[in-house]
């Protein structure tokens, strides 16, 4: 782990551009997003057309290069962002997470130009989305089972597999999917390839009916005999398992901010409550019962914020972020399952129902214990940094 306080002379200060960045997604956020979320939710209704304006805000490429069709921030901007929009919808939230750190990323740094030039830069641009296809049915934690198949056909991939639980499954044009060339390598036999919707044998399955995150797009997908042309390979034969390793890194800091944004927005909202609502004569705010657990929850969501900018800072400055990020997203998603709980609770009765938003970050949080790496998978990344000293 590099040590901050060396490396980074402990600046805190943010510059004219992140403000900016994370002010237009607080704006965005507070008046397009908030309105519907509650329907959304309850509808399991993609946000299209939220979605579609965060394309052209710049949002969704946000991290890219101007030159492929991206916004060229930084990744403390990403972090801002992701947490301002998750204060309000989760789902939304995470279509940004994927499409940057996922999909973005893994084509910017690990594409060839051709593949920048044909796939990065719509994504870029937000006019297609993307999906990262890595979970299957018996291969979750275990990522290096991939039962998913790609046969080396010559000038093409023979593609066959199921791919379970992905993220923009059905809204998705361009997929990065995981496969096995060659089981007899373990995970050097594993190969990602872009595979585009609409190829013959992709078949996108069943739409998830979800705790949380209802508004996200959750489905299985199925390829049979699809033929994905060799040029769609991400990197060297056999680079696919350290490519989503790499991409998966990046993407627990845009998983981590969600989490920090679900807390945030939670404890704003009982922070206010408990402001408004009397009880035995004064403010619940003013009962030491109340204040203490504001108290609680302020503290782990500043901690949670900044372990999630330090792990930003590191990839911005092209440090190893790989512990880091695992870091900020075990305990940001462990802070936002706690400080949602409490919400609900400080809410009493009220917390309890949709209006009030609480019970709906209390069910979002939950999933960013899970995706990207479970917080048991988290562990496992951090304990081997913290054994190889
Ligand atoms: N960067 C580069 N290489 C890496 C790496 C990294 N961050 N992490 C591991 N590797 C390399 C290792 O060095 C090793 O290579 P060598 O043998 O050449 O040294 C190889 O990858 C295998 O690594 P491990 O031996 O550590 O593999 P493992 O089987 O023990 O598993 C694991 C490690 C951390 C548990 C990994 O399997 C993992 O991260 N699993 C979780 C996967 C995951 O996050 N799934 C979520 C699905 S995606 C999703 O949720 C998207 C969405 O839609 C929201």
């Amino acid at each position: 782990m590099q040590d901050t306080a060396t490396l980074a002379g402990l600046n805190f200060e943010l510059s004219e551009e992140q403000l900016a960045a994370r002010d237009a997604a607080r704006d965005f956020a507070q008046n397009v997003l908030k309105p519907g979320v509650i329907d959304r939710d309850r509808e399991q209704r993609f946000p299209a057309e939220e979605i579609k304006q965060l394309g052209e805000l710049g949002f969704l490429g946000m991290m890219v290069d101007p030159k492929y069709g991206g916004g060229g921030m930084d990744t403390i901007s990403y972090v801002l962002v992701m947490e301002e929009l998750s204060k309000v919808d989760a789902s939304a939230s995470v279509v940004v997470s994927v499409n940057n750190s996922l999909v973005c990323y893994g084509l910017e740094n690990y594409g060839t130009e051709e593949q920048k030039q044909k796939y990065l830069v719509p994504l870029a641009k937000g006019e297609k989305i993307g999906a990262f296809c890595l979970s299957e049915p018996e291969a979750g934690s275990d990522a290096t089972s991939q039962r998913t198949t790609a046969i080396d056909m010559g000038d093409h991939y023979l593609l066959n597999g199921t791919k379970n639980w992905i993220t923009n499954g059905g809204t998705a044009s361009t997929y990065l999917v995981i496969a096995q060339t060659d089981a007899a390598k373990g995970h050097k036999g594993i190969n990602c390839l872009i595979v585009e919707k609409g190829m013959p044998g992709f078949v996108v399955g069943a739409k998830e009916d979800k705790l949380g995150i209802r508004g996200s797009d959750t489905h299985t997908l199925m390829f049979q005999d699809v033929k994905v042309p060799k040029e769609n390979r991400i990197g060297e034969d056999g680079f696919g398992f350290t490519f989503a390793m790499k991409t998966l890194s990046g993407g627990r800091i845009g998983i981590a901010s969600q989490a920090l944004g679900i807390a945030s927005g939670a404890y704003e909202l009982a922070l206010a409550y408990s402001k408004e609502r009397k009880a035995f004569g004064k403010a619940i705010s003013e009962h030491q019962a109340i204040a203490f657990k504001l108290a609680d929850m302020a503290t782990e969501i500043e901690a949670a914020r900044l372990l999630c900018l330090k792990a930003a800072w590191l990839k911005d400055q092209h440090l190893n972020y790989d512990q880091a990020s695992a870091m900020a997203k075990v305990f940001a998603s462990e802070v936002a399952m706690k400080t949602t709980v409490e919400a609900v609770q400080i809410h009493g009765g009220y917390g309890f129902v949709k209006e009030y938003h609480v019970e709906r970050l209390m069910r979002d949080a939950k999933i960013t214990q899970i995706y990207e790496g479970t917080s048991e998978v988290q562990r496992i990344v951090i304990s081997r940094g913290v054994l190889k000293g």
